[in-house]
């Protein structure tokens, strides 16, 4: 029971028209072919006052939007989910649009009156669903249960003793988060189902739901479950029809039922049904992408997306975690240049594997082979030392090419490779003490001898049904294997210890579901740890020339052949990727 304000007459039709106009935005995009625009947080605005304003509108699909709009200015309430570290993410409906013109200004309104500011996070793929994020205030952390907040930017709203109207805060533990249509079925993404890596219920446990109402839902057999992944039947063309009700803008919640014993239970969901997704022609796709979960790389950025592209990764599939660092900035200014760089929004927390799961899908009909490096590792070959300039046969050299038509050549074991497995070698701050103008692979020359991890490139259409895929590694289908390069062929020079200030805030989040947090004492032999760090964000002694045990300035010296430019400054020589 929340204080409502009456909105008047004339401002319904305006958020209408504004409802209609971002319907007809959605309609304009080809949602299926997955090359939709996600718009930046600072483009709000111009979402909406680009609007042309004289947009015919017949009458009749007027009164259609208008019947059922739901949220009133002022007021809003999204779908919210608990984070862990008490930050709570906002999930506007599809029918909610922002009603105002600008999306600063709004904050959380909590069950016990008190609020907290919140920050806009951007678009969620495919649905375009607005997000924001903020803080669960410490004085409602001693309450039980959590209600869902309110979003506004109205301080004439507070909320009247309970709340029965409001549902509770969605657990992260146990929800469906995300969902992407094939061709022939739909991949789910749930957390919570399959509690252990090593354990997943069995599909016949499960069946996907689409639709709120239980009764009138419709529900197809799942066919794969693993991990968080799960694969189900598209309804069909009868319950679709049924399901989108003759409307192509109904919205359609997907979730998954477990029936374990006699008990059955719908997993609490946030993803969105789309129908069937357009295959692209095979004529549009690239070789090779490079696929990447981001967490404010802006200022490393340019130098990863301009080195890769000149030896030969034509697209860039960012998976942004919600980053505050300007990303799209730089973003725009590499599409700008010419580079194909995409961003979605991704921002579940540890879901490193699923997300590398869901680019897999995306992208295969739109990449042969995707690469699956960070922005602080380079792919790198000891023969390209030689060549005067960058090519993109540089990165084809790599792959089991062209021999057949198929993208994957047979070799004398007889199965086709279809993965290609490169040793990563691990650079030491090498006295550096900020982060190198001239980017990180002019400013980190010395490194550990031994190497810990692979990374691969992998061809997408080899890639499992149960996208399984563990430390950047996919189990294929049968029928194919994976194949180590040797050193001398190719290596990934991983940035891994910078200098102190950019270490310490690239560690304090760890990306991958199954590791521990860094500054846990729980796993303290875990690869990932590093050796000589405490427990603490302190710099150790000694931190620039640790982990210095080989001097390997050879990725330096071809890229300064490659990539250096004009004039040199005072302050040395500059890169292509400097501003
Ligand atoms: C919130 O504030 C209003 C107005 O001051 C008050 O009437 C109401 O009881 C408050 N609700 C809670 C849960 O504190
Ligand atoms: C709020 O609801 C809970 C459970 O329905 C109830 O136990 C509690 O007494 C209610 N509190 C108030 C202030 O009405
Ligand atoms: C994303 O950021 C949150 C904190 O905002 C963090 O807890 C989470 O682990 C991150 N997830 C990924 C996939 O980077
Ligand atoms: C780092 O600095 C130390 C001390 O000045 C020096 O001995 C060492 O050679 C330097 N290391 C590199 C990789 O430049
Ligand atoms: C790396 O080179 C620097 C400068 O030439 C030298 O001082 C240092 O000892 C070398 N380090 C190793 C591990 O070889």
């Amino acid at each position: 029971m929340r204080r409502r304000i009456h909105t008047p007459p004339a401002l319904s039709i305006f958020i209408s028209v504004l409802l209609l106009a971002s319907f007809s935005l959605y309609l304009s995009r080809d949602v299926f072919s997955g090359e939709e625009s996600r718009p930046s947080p600072s483009l709000f605005r111009k979402r909406f006052s680009n609007l042309p304003l004289n947009f015919a509108v017949t009458e009749n699909q007027y009164r259609h939007r208008s019947s059922h709009h739901v949220s009133s200015l002022g007021e809003l309430s999204p779908d919210a989910i608990l984070f862990p570290d008490w930050e709570v993410l906002l999930v506007l409906s599809p029918r909610d649009s922002l009603p105002s013109d600008s999306s600063d200004g709004y904050f959380c309104l909590f069950q016990n009156n008190a609020t907290s500011p919140a920050r806009p996070t951007g678009f969620l793929p495919f649905h375009q669903l607005v997000t924001f994020k903020c803080v669960l205030p410490s004085s409602v952390r001693r309450l039980r249960p959590f209600y869902q907040p309110i979003l506004t930017k109205s301080p004439e709203y507070y909320w009247l003793g309970n709340d029965s109207g409001s549902p509770e805060l969605l657990r992260w533990s146990h929800l469906a988060y995300e969902s992407l249509s094939t061709e022939n079925d739909v991949v789910l993404f749930a957390k919570g189902v399959n509690q252990r890596r090593d354990r997943s219920r069995p599909p016949s446990e499960l069946r996907c739901v689409f639709g709120d109402d239980a009764t009138k839902a419709v529900r197809t057999e799942v066919t794969i479950s693993s991990q968080e992944v799960f694969r189900c039947r598209h309804p069909d063309e009868a319950s679709l029809r049924r399901l989108f009700n003759g409307r192509d803008d109904e919205r359609i919640k997907i979730s998954l039922e477990v029936r374990q014993q006699k008990k059955v239970t719908v997993v609490p969901s946030l993803a969105y049904y789309s129908g069937p997704r357009k295959v692209t022609s095979e004529k549009g796709k690239s070789l090779v992408c490079a696929c990447t979960m981001v967490y404010n790389v802006a200022k490393f950025l340019k130098e990863w997306v301009i080195y890769h592209s000149k030896i030969g990764v034509d697209k860039f599939i960012l998976y942004d975690n919600g980053s505050d660092d300007g990303l799209e900035k730089v973003v725009e200014q590499l599409l700008l240049q010419g580079y194909d760089v995409k961003t979605l929004l991704w921002p579940w927390p540890k879901t490193q594997e699923a997300g590398f799961s869901h680019c897999a899908v995306y992208a295969r009909d739109s990449c042969t082979w995707m690469m699956y490096v960070d922005v602080d590792e380079f792919v790198f070959s000891p023969s390209w030392l030689k060549s005067l300039h960058p090519s993109p046969d540089m990165l084809k050299s790599l792959l089991p090419l062209p021999r057949t038509s198929h993208g994957s050549s047979s070799s004398s074991s007889g199965l086709p490779i279809a993965q290609i497995m490169m040793r990563c070698l691990d650079f030491g701050p090498s006295n550096q003490t900020s982060h190198p103008i001239q980017g990180v692979t002019q400013g980190y020359t010395c490194r550990r001898k031994m190497e810990q991890r692979h990374k691969s490139i992998v061809l997408l259409e080899a890639v499992d049904t149960t996208l399984i895929n563990v430390v950047h590694h996919f189990q294929l289908r049968e029928g194919y294997r994976g194949k180590r390069l040797t050193r001398g062929e190719g290596v990934v020079n991983h940035y891994k210890y910078q200098a102190w200030s950019e270490f310490k805030a690239k560690f304090r989040r760890r990306v991958s579901a199954y590791v521990v947090d860094w500054r846990q004492e729980s796993n303290p032999m875990s690869q990932d740890r590093t050796p000589g760090l405490g427990f603490a964000p302190i710099e150790p002694k000694g931190w620039a020339t640790k982990f210095c045990e080989v001097n390997d300035s050879r990725l330096k010296v071809a890229t300064q052949r490659w990539f250096r430019f004009g004039l040199d400054s005072p302050t040395g020589y500059k890169m292509a990727w400097q501003d």
